[in-house]
């Protein structure tokens, strides 16, 4: 019999309390009203388990959100700020000196997403290391890019500079499951190309910027990142209201995405890039390999307890195969460790979010009533803040679960005989971030290919969903994406080309020689980034 993790000693050591935020490159004290954070990890007590406090966080309202906002635009100063109108290679030195500030707190950022949304510690350095790898890589792209906008081209009897320029302000929002990676993954594009920033930090794993704070303030001039903390609602209508937020990062609820973009009064002026809701199906003929693709399946629907937005959330498994495969999963997901996240054997932990095990319970419910059942005998039970990983079979239309994005470990089975039915799904579905296709038959492989790169943003072969690697593109169909993300594109998602042109007879080239040897423009110039 499994029992439900518990901690035996408190985050003493982590006790965080937030008491000043980064307004205008400065470290500004915070005395109004607070919101305190709490682990998803419970702790033994003598009134028995409890959630323990990790330390408390401002909360801001839209006064301080309008002061960031007022920052940020004036920093930007209509692109003649001195941030956006910095060669690339100082903006590079910014985000230089930011990594090396970043690397020294490896350590705590990883403790506190441990304790904050119950990441196990080798997939916590893992999103820690990836990051820095990301930014890196970021900065590489962004050399390349320089190096490419020195050339004139010619067309006609005109030539032209082409360069890309910032936006303007950016609001950068990050989701909770993934709040250093997926934050500063827009983040840090939004800088380099010029842009400057309000930035707010996911709702749950916040507390782990605390230790970046005096980097943000240091690294960078004035204006250049303000950092709001608090609700969302509360902090960010009010300035998206204003219009005077150029694009936004967002990676949430479609619908979270839609009311804040509807509050933007020239919607058109407002770029979004945004990473939404998904229901990734993972569809396993009768001829897969049984082995790998029940792998695949357990790593793809379980890990951090299924709450990524490329985790598998529905299998459909044909009947030749489903009793094996449902077998073997169900072994599977028995074998998957509970316990706290800094624990070596841990792969399923507490979850952070308010009110989430009850909400998943409703899932599984709802499903039994109709007539699923649970395939594995630790599934179903839940305490607190920890979910079971459940595996449910029998799953039909008629279910919430077939339908909801759980973000969560319950893993729903739908059987089916005919390859039409799961393709019908896909078409169906409001969602096309992902799939995962396991056959061995080149010929139903390559026609489902065919279909489903018609649906969504990637087709995974015999291998679970995913974003990596980071330079490929990610993105997704219908309600599960706006933009494309990778190394290359998120440069390109915070700016626009703008260019400069002029006649090719003698007159003109030599007055743009003149500009160019004087080096009296910033946009016009030769001048080599190596
Ligand atoms: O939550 C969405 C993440 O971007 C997924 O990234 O596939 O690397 O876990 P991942």
């Amino acid at each position: 019999m499994k029992t439900f993790p518990r901690c035996t000693f408190v985050a003493q050591p982590l006790q965080s309390h937030v008491s000043y935020t980064v307004l205008n490159g400065k470290l500004v004290p915070w005395d109004g009203p607070t919101i305190p954070v709490y682990s998803p990890s419970m702790v033994e007590s003598s009134d028995g388990p409890q959630r323990t406090c990790l330390g408390s966080i401002p909360r801001m309202d839209s006064i301080a959100s309008m002061k960031a906002l007022d920052a940020a635009e004036q920093a930007f100063d209509n692109g003649l700020g001195a941030w956006p109108s910095a060669s690339m290679a100082s903006r590079v030195e910014s985000v230089e000196a930011f990594i090396k500030a970043m690397l020294l707190v490896r350590e705590d950022v990883v403790n506190l997403l441990m304790w904050e949304i119950g990441k196990v510690r080798p997939d916590a350095e893992k999103e820690f290391d990836r990051t820095v790898d990301y930014l890196r890589d970021t900065i590489q792209s962004v050399k390349a890019m320089e190096r490419e906008a020195i050339h004139f081209r010619e067309e006609g009897g005109i030539l032209a500079q082409v360069r890309r320029v910032p936006l303007g302000v950016a609001l950068i929002m990050g989701p909770y499951n993934y709040p250093l990676n997926e934050t500063f993954t827009t983040l840090f594009p939004a800088l380099l190309m010029g842009n400057t920033v309000v930035f707010k930090p996911a709702k749950y794993g916040v507390l782990l910027i605390t230790p970046l704070l005096e980097a943000f303030a240091n690294c960078f001039p004035p204006g250049v990142v303000n950092i709001i903390f608090g609700r969302g609602r509360e902090m960010v209508s009010k300035i998206m209201e204003t219009g005077r937020i150029h694009t936004m990062a967002f990676i949430g609820t479609h619908k979270g995405a839609s009311d804040l973009k509807r509050l933007h009064p020239h919607p058109h002026r407002l770029r979004a890039v945004l990473g939404l809701d998904a229901k990734n199906p993972g569809v396993v003929m009768d001829d897969a390999d049984l082995n790998l693709s029940v792998s695949q399946a357990l790593a793809g629907s379980l890990s951090f307890n299924g709450q990524r937005c490329t985790a598998l959330k529905i299998l459909w498994v044909q009947k030749g195969i489903h009793d094996a495969f449902v077998a073997k999963l169900a072994e599977g997901i028995e074998g998957l460790a509970w316990g706290l996240p800094w624990e070596a054997s841990t792969k399923i932990t507490a979850l952070p979010e308010d009110g989430k095990t009850a909400y998943l319970d409703g899932l599984v419910q709802d499903a039994l009533a109709k007539g699923a059942r649970i395939a594995n005998p630790s599934g179903g039970v839940f305490d607190e803040t920890f979910y079971a990983p459940t595996l449910l079979t029998g799953v039909t239309s008629e279910m919430r679960i077939y339908h909801e994005e759980q973000f969560g470990p319950v893993v729903p089975i739908v059987a089916f005989e005919d390859i039409q039915e799961p393709i019908q799904y896909g078409v169906e579905s409001p969602y096309g971030q992902q799939v995962s296709l396991f056959t061995k038959n080149p010929h139903s492989l390559g026609r489902l290919v065919d279909v489903f790169v018609q649906q969504v943003g990637r087709v995974n072969i015999n291998a679970q969903c995913q974003r990596g690697p980071d330079t490929f593109p990610f993105n997704g169909r219908k309600d599960s994406a706006e933009g494309t993300l990778s190394v290359y594109d998120a440069l390109r998602a915070f700016s626009i080309r703008s260019l400069v042109s002029f006649a090719s007879n003698g007159d003109q080239k030599g007055l743009v020689s003149e500009v160019l040897s004087h080096r009296s423009s910033q946009f016009l110039s030769t001048d080599f980034y190596l």
